[in-house]
């Protein structure tokens, strides 16, 4: 996408003062990583290795048509959504962390050391560390920790160490729960928390699941997928509709469409959040990725870097930055936003509507997609219009149910 963006990207950037970040981060993220971030080629081919992987977690993932929904809906608009929540940990971000674990295998690291917000990219990299036969530890945020028992059990049958953040094991950590022991944590934290230990660790890489390019990179499998089955269909998006936390997931969903959206127009790009975290609605500028200010500054939407954000149940969109390819293109005026009301009671009661008709269950995460999705068919109801709605479902529920329980009193 780089070479297409409508101007260059504002490159990542050390602060006036302090320590050189930037230097630093060179000792933690993969070379493979470092050079994509960066690289003006229009493709990079997907090693064979991990093709095959991909193969193996369920690629090509199918794109259905919402019959069921459209008809109980009553619009005239057609409905697709891509099933990214056929995956063996429960979404799309093993899209990443495959490549990512391979990759470091390649690079000769033993151990991967992460954050994580929802527990899926946790998950993700469990299993694509265990695959690849390294070992992993999870910086997981406190709160959702400690309600998703047995998404942390399945990470840990996979062999991954997982600790709740803020934790006694980083100074960061302790920092944090010295000034507030009951700190639920946050994305921030848990992002300094793991890079904390990889600098600290030998052999150990860090890897990080959203915000960043070679991330949204190895997402567009999704978005390339989707343009192929869509031709396959004969059919062209009008709106294609995705949550954004980090921007993972929407950005490897729209960006195979963009450049010729910049081009032609013709598509409406549309991410949902939450009222809780509407990094998509903060200011455009220089920001740390993480809490303690480990990372280098990147220019993005950002509502601040120590900004206390409201846990909710959809709680992989509660980070306070939106990645540096989105902010862009949002400064442009090519991405629109909608946050939902963090009571997250709609957005759920959408989900159930989802359910019902196609009988998937959505992740709290993407139950926000759907949401969107839904609340535009219904736009195209009142007006008549016949459009197309594709929508990305970026993981399921299967392991949330406590979260569908609370939100809908079942
Ligand atoms: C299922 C699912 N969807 C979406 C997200 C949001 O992340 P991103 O914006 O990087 O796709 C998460 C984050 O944890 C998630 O678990």
């Amino acid at each position: 996408m780089l070479p297409d963006l409508p101007e260059p990207l504002p490159p990542p950037r050390d602060p006036e003062e302090g320590q050189p970040r930037l230097k630093r981060l060179e000792e933690v993220l993969l070379r493979h990583a470092r050079e994509q971030e960066v690289s003006d080629r229009r493709w990079i081919p997907i090693p064979d290795g991990i093709q095959d992987l991909y193969e193996q977690a369920g690629r090509p993932r199918p794109l259905f048509r919402a019959f069921r929904l459209e008809e109980a809906l009553g619009t005239p608009a057609r409905l697709y959504y891509k099933a990214e929540f056929y995956s063996p940990t429960g979404s799309h971000k093993v899209n990443t962390a495959l490549a990512q674990a391979w990759y470091a295998r390649e690079e000769g690291y033993t151990r991967v050391a992460t954050e994580t917000g929802a527990g899926q990219w946790g998950t993700a990299v469990a299993y694509a560390s265990a695959l690849m036969g390294l070992d992993a530890v999870v910086y997981w945020v406190r709160n959702v920790y400690e309600w998703k028992v047995d998404r942390r059990g399945f990470m840990k049958t996979y062999g991954a160490d997982v600790v709740a953040s803020p934790s006694e094991r980083t100074t960061v950590g302790k920092g944090v729960l010295k000034e507030n022991p009951d700190h639920p944590g946050s994305l921030g934290i848990a992002v300094s928390e793991g890079l904390e230990e990889a600098q600290r660790e030998e052999g150990t890489i860090y890897c990080l699941g959203s915000v960043l390019n070679h991330v949204l990179l190895h997402q567009t499998i999704i978005g390339l997928e989707t343009k192929a089955q869509l031709e396959r269909a004969e059919e062209v998006p009008d709106v294609m509709i995705s949550c954004v936390g980090g921007g993972s997931n929407f950005g490897g969903f729209i960006l195979p469409f963009v450049p010729e959206a910049l081009k032609e127009g013709g598509i409406r790009f549309l991410a949902t959040q939450s009222e809780a975290a509407p990094n998509l609605q903060g200011e455009y500028r220089y920001d740390y990725a993480d809490h303690a200010e480990l990372t280098p500054m990147l220019k993005m939407y950002t509502l601040g870097h120590q900004k206390d954000l409201q846990p909710i149940m959809g709680d992989g969109l509660r980070y306070h930055g939106a990645a540096p390819i989105l902010s862009l293109l949002r400064s442009k005026g090519l991405i629109d936003t909608l946050a939902y009301p963090a009571d997250e009671r709609h957005v759920f009661q959408r989900a159930q509507s989802f359910i019902a008709t196609e009988g998937f269950l959505p992740a709290p995460e993407s139950a926000y997609s759907v949401a969107g999705a839904i609340d535009e068919a219904l736009i195209c109801k009142e007006s008549g219009e016949e459009k197309v709605i594709v929508f990305n479902i970026s993981g399921h529920g299967l392991l949330d149910i406590p979260a569908y329980r609370e939100k809908l009193g079942i």
